[in-house]
């Protein structure tokens, strides 16, 4: 078992405000800082040994030392640390990234646009959706529809998307024009006697008449994760994604893919598109774009949309959108690299061989009385817990069993994550072995078992 954690720090963080934390809290328990990592593994800077089993947050893909990302980094630092790609410059690195990703990308798409992060791809994407109906002299077409538990980011546009309450509740979010739909967990929201066929007819009918309530003519967009992430990973039912893209061609409602995490091999597709038969008008991703290296994100596009957007640009001069640092040749040269060692490694491949390992093991702790549902695809899961496994019904939220879970894992060298609804999400690099997904799943059944005693104590 590893030693305490952060006790050594509990006056050294007067001057760094950390996100996702309770700041009252928080002030007086030093936070856990990671200092150096191998492989799957990192370590804290008492020694300890975590199996990162959230690859840092859903992006670690390469895992923690990757050498080739590293020299792509150093070779583009000395080559040309910085240029920008406003008023037709561009970079090497920008044009050869956009090609490989473009050979790979979901289909329509043809053009990448860069940015640095999740948020701001899915608010480029917001702005293009806009640009676009305008373009279209569809003025009113403006809502953009996202799904309760959704995360698409924290910018004051993209956080309107991410219905999570923590995320919006005294921020002022959402703004107007963000609509909120169902959320696709067929085992939370699922009705008594409910088959997931008739789970995924009733959202889509649902989803019909909020376009229909709200006026087809101011619903622009629908914008969805293929698998829920950070709002409890949520796999899909088989024919939601069918039903629900019949209901957006019918009403001329853009289908838009955030794969910032599913994107890059994670559910054993190269795309969550693929795996759920998503055929998007966009699509934003990040994260194992660059293994998270570095700040990289990219907001992909199809003619249907260019088009629009290449008339709207000889109309007002230029196409008005763009950041000092989207396309930086540093982060592009470090995600090319990232993309050429997907393909030489089968990265899609490896994904597919590992899943059966990690999916039997995930499932079995669905045995233990505190597991209400053991869902993953490819090398995503979770673990939903509950209090009582015949009615589904939840702790409540103050007795915090996810992060006390989470918390027994870190104790037993395991990084996984407390997501909100006491879920426990587990997204390892992919680069992870057998063996490691033993390991994995070794530390999760021993904090799951301490976890349980826990509760029984309590009781
Ligand atoms: C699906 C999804 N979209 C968007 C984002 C936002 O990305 P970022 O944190 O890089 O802004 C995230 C972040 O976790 C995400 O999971």
């Amino acid at each position: 078992m590893n030693a305490p954690i952060g006790d050594s720090h509990k006056k050294d963080i007067a001057h760094a405000l950390h996100p996702y934390t309770n700041l009252a809290v928080h002030e007086d328990q030093g936070p856990l800082i990671i200092s150096k990592g191998e492989g799957v593994y990192v370590w804290d800077d008492q020694g300890n040994r975590y199996l990162e089993g959230l690859g840092g947050l859903w992006c670690v893909s390469l895992g923690f030392s990757e050498p080739r990302l590293a020299a792509a980094a150093a070779d583009q630092f000395a080559a040309l640390p910085y240029s920008h790609t406003f008023a037709h410059r561009s970079t090497e690195p920008v044009i050869a990234l956009a090609d490989k990703l473009l050979e790979i990308a979901p289909e329509p798409m043809t053009k990448a646009f860069f940015l640095s992060s999740g948020s701001e791809a899915i608010d480029a994407m917001i702005r293009f959706t806009w640009y676009y109906n305008n373009g279209r002299g569809l003025t009113e077409k403006k809502k953009i529809i996202s799904r309760k538990r959704g995360y698409h980011g924290v910018t004051v546009a993209g956080g309107s998307l991410t219905a999570i309450p923590l995320m919006q509740n005294d921020f002022d979010l959402p703004l107007d024009r963000m609509i909120h739909t169902d959320t696709a967990g067929y085992y939370r929201y699922g009705r008594t006697g409910e088959s997931e066929e008739e789970f995924a007819t009733r959202l889509a009918d649902n989803l019909e008449q909020l376009i229909l309530s709200e006026g087809p003519e101011t619903v622009a967009a629908f914008v969805a994760e293929p698998v829920m992430g950070a709002g409890g990973v949520m796999t899909p039912p088989a024919t939601y994604f069918k039903k629900v893209q019949a209901v957006l061609k019918k009403y001329d409602v853009l289908m838009v893919a955030d794969e910032v995490i599913c994107g890059f091999g994670r559910t054993g597709n190269m795309w969550g598109c693929q795996t759920y038969d998503i055929q998007p008008d966009m699509v934003t991703c990040a994260k194992q774009l660059s293994s998270g290296y570095l700040p990289i994100s990219a907001l992909m596009i199809s003619d249907k949309i260019y088009d629009v957007l290449k008339e709207q640009s000889k109309k007002h001069g230029a196409l008005g959108m763009g950041y000092t640092y989207g396309g930086h040749p540093v982060s592009c040269a470090v995600a090319l690299e990232t993309l050429k060692i997907y393909e030489e490694r089968n990265i899609v491949d490896r994904v597919r061989e590992l899943a059966p390992r990690f999916q039997e093991r995930l499932s079995a702790l669905s045995k233990s009385p505190l597991v209400g549902e053991a869902r993953g695809v490819g090398l995503i899961g979770a673990l939903e817990l509950v209090a009582d496994k015949n009615t589904r019904e939840q702790y409540p939220a103050e007795l915090k069993i996810g992060a006390t879970l989470a918390a027994r894992a870190l104790n037993h060298g395991l990084v996984v994550r407390a997501l909100p609804g006491d879920v426990i999400g587990i997204c390892p690099p992919l680069i992870i072995t057998k063996e490691q997904i033993d390991e994995l799943f070794d530390s999760l059944s021993i904090a799951v078992t301490e976890t349980e005693a826990l509760v029984k104590k309590a009781a």
